[in-house]
């Protein structure tokens, strides 16, 4: 079976971006705009200071006829704007649209050097990675550009949940994954029509007990899929997201959803508009308690073999595993 390597492989001519170790840039929210919205764009330049990474949208939400306006946007934006530690991400149109390699070819070529990933729809499988990757290589020699440009898929076709481990490993350039509930609902026959978050038809109830109405409970929706894509992240040293959540005006069921992916693994999620910003923010960096509890099993358990009680909680070499994978999130966030 090929490695992940084999299509990093060099290109004959010219001088390919070396592959860097990735370090460590806080993603708790992806704030997506639309650059060809110039009201939108105008706004940007006030955002970066406010967001770990603005994403210039040119798929989905960017009507068939404003796509190419869009790019231009992104271009003139991506220009005009000084990002600082920012990150800046686009999420290009799927493969099989007339848009995708147009955006690939005007993007790499204007601002490549401005561009840290390119987030790709509708994955299916490792190929629509490897057909990115090698794009990508080309254009980053013709450009000369000497940082490579990473890539991140969103799972949200049946055929891309089934291959999620593949699509992890297809290439170094991978940097992470999003859950997207919506195309996913679609593209599964699922019967609902929002845009993530939950369903209050999907619920269990308590068991009877006696005459009053027994109380419901909603379950959730994603949980499946998003496990399954930590584990595909988490083996393959990638990040994994929660995408969007579309009930702007609900910020508990937000906040909530958030959560549940920052607890099982998620490093950020999506936001769509400024109210979801400091959700993210707030659900997808440790706690103050949870930082200060995780230190304390750290400082207790010495070479971080054996077990120690404290509080009348028996820690061990997992609990510290745990622990340190807290302590260290904080510390990354706070650097
Ligand atoms: C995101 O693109 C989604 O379909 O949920
Ligand atoms: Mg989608």
């Amino acid at each position: 079976m090929r490695s992940a390597k084999d299509f990093f492989r060099p290109l004959a001519v010219g001088a390919p971006a070396p592959l860097r170790e990735v370090p460590f840039r806080p993603s708790r929210m992806i704030h997506f705009f639309d650059p060809g919205n110039e009201k939108m764009a105008a706004k940007v330049p006030a955002l970066v200071s406010e967001v770990d990474v603005l994403l210039g949208n040119l798929e989905d939400a960017v009507a068939a006829d404003r796509k190419e306006a869009a790019r231009a946007g992104l271009v003139k934006t991506a220009r005009a704007t000084d990002f600082g530690g920012t990150q800046l991400w686009t999420r290009i149109n799927s493969l099989d649209s007339p848009w995708a390699l147009d955006d690939l070819v005007t993007l790499v070529t204007e601002i490549g050097d401005r561009l840290d990933v390119v987030m790709v729809p509708k994955v299916e499988g490792p190929q629509d990675i490897h057909y990115v990757d090698r794009l990508l290589a080309q254009l980053e020699a013709k450009a000369a550009l000497t940082r490579p440009i990473l890539v991140h898929a969103i799972l949200e076709t049946a055929a891309g949940v089934t291959a999620v481990e593949e699509i992890a490993a297809a290439s170094p350039r991978m940097q992470g994954i999003s859950l997207g509930p919506a195309d996913l609902a679609a593209d599964r026959r699922m019967k609902t029509t929002r845009v993530g978050g939950g369903h209050p038809g999907y619920l269990v109830r308590e068991d009877p007990g006696g005459r009053a109405p027994r109380a419901t409970y909603q379950q959730d929706l994603w949980h499946y899929t998003l496990a399954r894509m930590v584990d595909a992240c988490a083996a393959h040293g990638i990040l994994p997201y929660y995408g969007p959540f579309g009930d702007i005006q609900d910020t508990t069921a937000c906040e909530d959803q958030f959560r549940n992916a920052f607890l099982l693994g998620c490093v950020g999620a999506w936001s769509l508009h400024p109210v979801q910003i400091g959700i993210a923010r707030r659900v997808f960096s440790p706690a103050p308690q949870e930082v200060a509890w995780a230190r304390r099993v750290i400082a207790a358990m010495g070479d971080g073999t054996g077990a120690v009680m404290i509080d009348g909680k028996m820690q061990d070499d997992a609990t510290y595993k745990q622990c340190r994978v807290v302590a260290e999130l904080a510390d990354a966030l706070a650097a």
